[in-house]
């Protein structure tokens, strides 16, 4: 077993080597988890980015929460450091924390509650013996009708790490088999929304996946109404009303009955 001090050594060496690389260059794993992450994170939301390295992630989410909050937790002290350095925005805050052994801390520190909870590329740094108390403390964490997004290296993608290329695995880097996950997050309370394979550099190299919590069926959320909406909503019901039911009433069902009649008895006259 890898120690936990181990873990962070390596991430805050990890840091300099790789992660800002990433400031420099772009990373298009990063910018592909953003784009999937974006569409789910709403105005006002809360969003915890678990394992948030230098917080590229975390900045692009913290755009879309308008008036809500985001948090960046992270192992690695340096990532932390730089990241509060790096990352400009009022409604982002950063923090070291393991998500292992920490949750108690980062209730605390934010209130939980979380309507998103993304980890993108940690879920196959955490132990395996160690990931199905992860989705519980995660859940623990989760608002009703919250969200898990998982970003990670394919089943596929990593067995051909371990034979060709086993000197860019990190310090932890397992393979992540989609129904050991499922079972893992569903004991936990949460099931599956979406799941992909993404072409990054190579086909099929990573896994886009949404977990969501397991809660009665619900409304979608509405967005605040506003006059200019309400008056759009009056006239596209009226339109409904006065044409579109009348020509489909007319479409589907008075013409195609009569068509039946008349294939039914072919001689009858039209009244
Ligand atoms: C491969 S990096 C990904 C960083 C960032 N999300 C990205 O996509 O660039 C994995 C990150 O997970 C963090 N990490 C690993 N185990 C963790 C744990 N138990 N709690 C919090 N962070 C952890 C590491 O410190 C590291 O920054």
């Amino acid at each position: 077993m890898v120690a936990r001090a181990q873990v962070r050594a390596f991430y805050d060496e990890f840091f300099e080597s790789r992660m800002v690389q990433y400031r420099l260059f772009g990373n298009r794993r990063i910018e592909l988890a953003a784009r999937r992450i974006e569409p789910y994170v709403q105005p006002g939301h809360r969003v915890l980015d678990v394992g948030c390295g230098i917080g590229i992630v975390t900045e692009r989410i913290a755009g879309r929460a308008r008036g809500g909050r985001v948090w960046g937790i992270d192992l690695g002290g340096r990532n932390v450091w730089y990241a509060s350095h790096t990352v400009r925005k009022s409604n982002v805050s950063f923090f070291t924390a393991d998500i292992l052994t920490d949750a108690g801390h980062i209730r605390e520190r934010t209130g939980g509650a979380f309507n998103v909870i993304t980890l993108v590329d940690v879920i196959e740094h955490i132990p395996e013996a160690e990931r199905p108390g992860l989705f519980v403390r995660l859940k623990g964490l989760s608002a009703p009708n919250a969200l898990l997004i998982l970003t990670y290296p394919s089943p596929q993608y990593q067995r051909s790490l371990q034979r060709n290329r086993p000197q860019e695995l990190q310090i932890i880097d397992n393979v992540v088999e989609l129904p050991t996950l499922l079972a893992e997050a569903g004991a936990a309370g949460f099931s599956l929304r979406h799941y992909s394979l993404e072409d990054v550099w190579m086909r099929n190299q990573y896994v886009h996946c949404v977990l969501q919590t397991n809660d009665a069926l619900a409304e979608p959320a509405r967005p605040e109404p506003t006059l200019s909406r309400e008056i759009g909503e009056r006239v596209q019901r009226a339109t409904r009303k006065a044409f579109v039911l009348p020509w489909r009433r007319w479409r589907f069902v008075t013409r195609i009955l009569k068509e039946e009649q008349r294939e039914k008895s072919p001689h009858a006259v039209d009244s």
